[in-house]
């Protein structure tokens, strides 16, 4: 299984930023895993262009489930595609809090991002409190029973394990604690869709950064990361693919 590094660039970055981009490809020209880099909406085209003949894919952080209509300030899976996106963030852990994403939706946007030839990238992960009350394994289980559809495959599915407490925090679970739950996704997937299970890329997100990504990569059933504050950089975007490629 090729292992993945997927940025985030969340609200963050106009077109100067794109300097971090071209910094990374001449630092990285060939790396030894997929990078996947997802900008703002209004990015996804430069950075596309910007990219065009490397191996770096860019993505969208966000989809509507319909493919056009009446939907003001939305944007469509095949609109992503339009733009130059091979892959879509789904379900980030922002989006399930600032705009109240429930699972249903999330899994909508997975069918249509399927629809427009693009790879998901189905975020789950339990909140502090959650943890707390001993209901991780469970949160995680019941989101990917309702986020990820049917269709899901080991070419059109990434999972991001994303703890909602490790984001933006510097905190970060034990490498035990990541590894109890990245087993637990593989399993629940395997009971699901069986041995393509063993082909879907298990990334865990949530303060990954280049003091700690050799460490969180050398944990089983983790295939990558999805990198939020420290993609933006490149030389930190850079050391993470370089753990990741090691
Ligand atoms: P972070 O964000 O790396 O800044 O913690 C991760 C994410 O939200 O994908």
């Amino acid at each position: 299984m090729r292992k993945l590094a997927a940025g985030n660039w969340k609200m963050n970055g106009t077109a100067a930023a794109l300097a971090e981009v071209k910094a990374l490809l001449a630092a990285h020209p060939a790396p030894g895993c997929e990078v996947l880099l997802c900008p703002p909406a209004t990015l996804i085209a430069q950075m596309a262009w910007t990219a065009k003949g490397s191996a770096l894919k860019v993505g969208g952080q966000d989809c509507h489930p319909k493919a056009a209509g009446a939907h003001t300030g939305d944007i469509s899976a095949a609109m992503l595609a339009d733009a130059g996106a091979s892959h879509v963030i789904l379900g980030h852990s922002e989006r399930r809090a600032d705009h109240g994403e429930a699972d249903a939706l999330v899994a909508a946007k997975a069918q249509a991002a399927w629809g427009a030839g693009l790879v998901a990238v189905i975020c789950v992960g339990e909140t502090e409190a959650q943890r707390d009350a001993g209901k991780t394994l469970d949160v995680v289980r019941a989101q990917l029973a309702g986020s990820v559809p049917e269709e899901a495959s080991a070419e059109n599915c990434v999972i991001a394990y994303e703890p909602v407490w490790a984001i933006g925090t510097g905190r970060t679970p034990t490498l035990g604690e990541i590894a109890e739950v990245h087993a637990a996704i593989r399993a629940t997937l395997t009971r699901r869709f069986g041995a393509e299970a063993a082909g879907m890329r298990l990334l865990y997100g949530g303060s990954v950064k280049p003091s700690n990504a050799a460490e969180i990569f050398a944990v089983a059933h983790v295939d990558g990361a999805l990198v939020g504050g420290a993609s933006l950089k490149a030389v930190d975007f850079g050391a993470i693919i370089a753990a990741l490629s090691a």
